[in-house]
């Protein structure tokens, strides 16, 4: 008998479900995800299946019983977007089980059967990639609109959603309910996307990896009328209310379209597998010619009657499922490969391809990732190879066609030196990348780094790569403090330059002095050091002094900073070339401290009893003083006398609902400091303004 080793099985457990919990927030908060849905769908499908062979391993946390959030994290200063208001689903917002093998389609057609016992109908629809929303109409007008968020409490986006196109104000005709919901997609046309990434490109700003991630990045936007230029539009297709008075799901869709409603005339009622399978098979071509983007088909079980019957998991609806449709892939010939390296020193294998067309582009370029999965599909130089476009923007290769190789394909050597500076590369042991160490002298390196300091979450310097690779270029950039040197003689050389752009680069420059010493930190671009960590080290340590000073044990004592981080700084601070850089900074005019906060107390919260809920920016703690320190009082609890409940990240579900059934506002920390005299924020920091982003792009497509 097969010995299975349950340590193994755990470890592999919780392998996934960090994965996937890193997955989701990429996916649903940074709009930014590094896998494709397919991959996502898998590893998600592992682990319920591991879970379901190992129930002692089964957990209340696994994000197999959850839902992926996409409420908004903290915002970092100026990023763009920001705390939205929060408020609970009055019905939970939940997601649908999924698959892409058509047989499980069949075996939820026959569990309905087995379950209902009697004839029912099916509404089949078009999936529609996107973000989903929930509009409440009361009394014929748009109330409120609320992202999924956890799919218990949701943002809150009605200023935005006012700006969609196809989102009515009012509804039109007559017999809606006094109140009831309606749930749907937002989602980026084609032609809006590709105009709004040519435009992020001349700006030199990030495009998003596709539609999708545009929509919901666009919905979190602080600047409503952005919004409205982003071409967004909206098709609805679940209403939700007390007593609404449908019998079938499909009738309340035609009647939400008599309101004036967007909803989709391209679904069909279906009465068995064989109609639904016809329907998939039209669709799964039929797709390609819509101008925005599906990802499957949806199946409902339409009589509402029945859906309650069949009711929810904590997660899905078990009278809907989707069938997703496989990311497209094409066969092509690896003609050669490239080695290019990152900011971070990483070198990433890149295939040059027989031009081939692929969702609609010719490919030509795609990445192999790195020497482990070179090795792990057994590339050769001359292969034919399956090409597919995943989450990301650039595609990337997933197979090697082995029954078309022929002789003479050539075994790919991965270098051992930089392609950029010749320094031998490195693989740390159990990594799959390798690196080039020369951090400090390598070009590429160098001005990633660069890149890295001015970019939004950083100093926020307006300025993009083009601008960085000039100065680099022309000598006059080499590290970061290079930047405050710069003068008007200087950049009037640059191509193209006038009198107006220096300007903006020197005032934006001078600007950037006033950002947080936390900003600046992360701005060093010290590995592993990302923002949450360097605003921790800020807080700890209050000055570079003391952080420079600190020890490993004193490093690993702050919140959330492991061994390898603590090496990292360590390691960061035991180069002279670091320290000169620091004080050339410290020179300029950085921040390398905390604004202490040392003035009189003020009076801007007088008379005012507020509730606080949630994680801040700032300790629990730190957030009382700063109410008592202003003139408020706290309170533990929602009541008539509450003032306001001030609503950091994740505030207590009944905490919201309480205040929203008192009609108390909830406030973001945002709207919170908004309130306080400048020097009585935490750091006093002028919020950053919003330049766009800056973030490194690849600059291999
Ligand atoms: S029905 C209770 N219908 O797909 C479930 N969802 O992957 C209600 N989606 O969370 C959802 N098109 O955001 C439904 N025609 C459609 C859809 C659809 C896209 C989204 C929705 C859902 C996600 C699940």
């Amino acid at each position: 008998m097969e010995t299975v080793n349950t340590d193994d099985i755990r470890k592999r457990i919780e392998e996934l479900r960090a994965a996937i919990a890193e997955n989701n927030r990429r996916y649903y908060v940074e709009n930014n995800p590094v896998i494709s849905d397919y991959e996502f769908d898998m590893q998600m499908k592992e682990l319920a299946d591991l879970e379901k062979a190992h129930p002692e391993f089964a957990s209340p946390d696994s994000p197999t019983g959850k839902v992926g959030s996409d409420l908004a994290e903290r915002s970092s200063a100026g990023d763009g977007t920001h705390e939205f208001a929060q408020f609970p689903h009055k019905y939970p917002m939940l997601s649908l089980g999924n698959t892409y093998d058509i047989s499980e389609v069949e075996a939820f057609v026959e569990r309905a059967r087995k379950i209902l016992g009697t004839s029912f109908t099916f509404c089949c629809e078009l999936k529609f990639d996107g973000t989903a929303i929930c509009l409440t109409y009361r009394n014929g007008r748009l109330d409120r609109a609320l992202t999924r968020g956890d799919g218990a409490i949701g943002d809150d986006v009605t200023v935005n959603v006012r700006h969609i196109r196809n989102i009515p104000e009012r509804l039109i005709g007559s017999g809606y309910p006094d109140e009831f919901e309606i749930r749907g997609e937002i989602y980026m046309p084609y032609k809006a996307f590709d105009r709004l990434n040519e435009e992020r490109l001349r700006d030199e700003d990030q495009p998003f990896a596709n539609p999708r991630n545009a929509a919901s990045g666009s919905l979190k936007l602080t600047t409503p009328e952005e919004v409205g230029h982003r071409g967004l539009e909206c098709t609805l297709y679940h209403m939700l209310g007390d007593n609404l008075p449908f019998t079938t799901h499909d009738q309340a869709l035609k009647a939400a379209a008599g309101w004036g409603l967007p909803v989709s005339d391209k679904r069909k009622i279906c009465t068995d597998i064989s109609d639904i399978e016809e329907y998939i098979g039209y669709w799964d071509t039929a797709r390609k010619a819509l101008p925005f983007a599906t990802d499957g088909i949806v199946i409902k079980i339409n009589e509402l009657a029945y859906q309650k019957e069949l009711g929810y998991t904590a997660k899905f609806p078990r009278w809907a499922v989707a069938y997703k449709f496989k990311a497209e892939q094409a066969l092509t010939r690896l003609l050669s490969i490239d080695y290019q390296v990152g900011r971070t020193g990483a070198v990433t294998p890149v295939a040059n391809l027989e031009p081939v067309l692929l969702s609609g582009t010719t490919v030509k370029r795609a990445t192999l990732h790195n020497a482990g999965q070179m090795q792990l599909l057994d590339v050769r130089v001359g292969d034919y190879v399956y090409v597919e476009k995943g989450g990301e923007i650039i595609p990337k290769i997933t197979g090697v066609e082995l029954d078309r190789r022929e002789p003479g394909t050539i075994v790919p050597v991965f270098p051992d030196k930089c392609p950029d500076c010749g320094t031998t590369l490195v693989r740390d042991e159990g990594e799959a990348r390798y690196f080039c160490p020369n951090s400090d002298g390598c070009p590429t390196q160098i001005k990633g780094k660069l890149v890295h300091f001015i970019s939004r979450k950083a100093m926020n310097v307006l300025a993009g790569d083009a601008t960085v690779e000039q100065l680099y270029n022309l000598g006059y950039v080499r590290t970061p403090a290079d930047f405050y040197d710069l003068g008007m003689e200087k950049l009037l050389t640059l191509e193209g330059w006038k009198e107006r752009s220096a300007r903006r680069l020197l005032d934006s420059l001078e600007a950037s002095k006033k950002t947080g010493f936390g900003h600046v930190l992360f701005a060093l671009g010290i590995r592993y050091v990302g923002e949450t960590t360097a605003k921790s080290l800020a807080e700890h340590f209050r000055n570079i002094d003391a952080l420079m000073k600190a020890g490993r044990d004193e490093l690993l004592s702050v919140e959330d900073i492991g061994e390898v981080i603590a090496d990292s700084i360590l390691e960061y601070f035991s180069k002279p070339s670091h320290i000169s850089e620091i004080r050339r900074l410290e020179h300029a005019g950085l921040k390398f401290s905390m604004d202490e906060d040392s003035g009189p107390a003020s009076s801007a919260l007088e008379g005012l009893t507020i509730v606080i809920s949630g994680n801040f920016s700032i300790s629990r703690d730190e957030m009382k003083e700063l109410i008592t320190k202003n003139g408020g009082r706290n309170s533990s609890s929602v009541s008539g006398k509450t003032s306001f409940l001030l609503a950091g990240e994740k505030p207590g579900p009944e905490k919201v609902r309480k205040a929203h059934e008192l009609g108390i506002r909830v406030i973001s920390e945002d709207e919170f400091m908004g309130m306080l005299p400048a020097s009585h924020t935490p750091d006093g920091t002028a919020d950053h303004a919003d330049y766009g982003s800056l973030v490194t792009q690849p600059t291999l497509f």
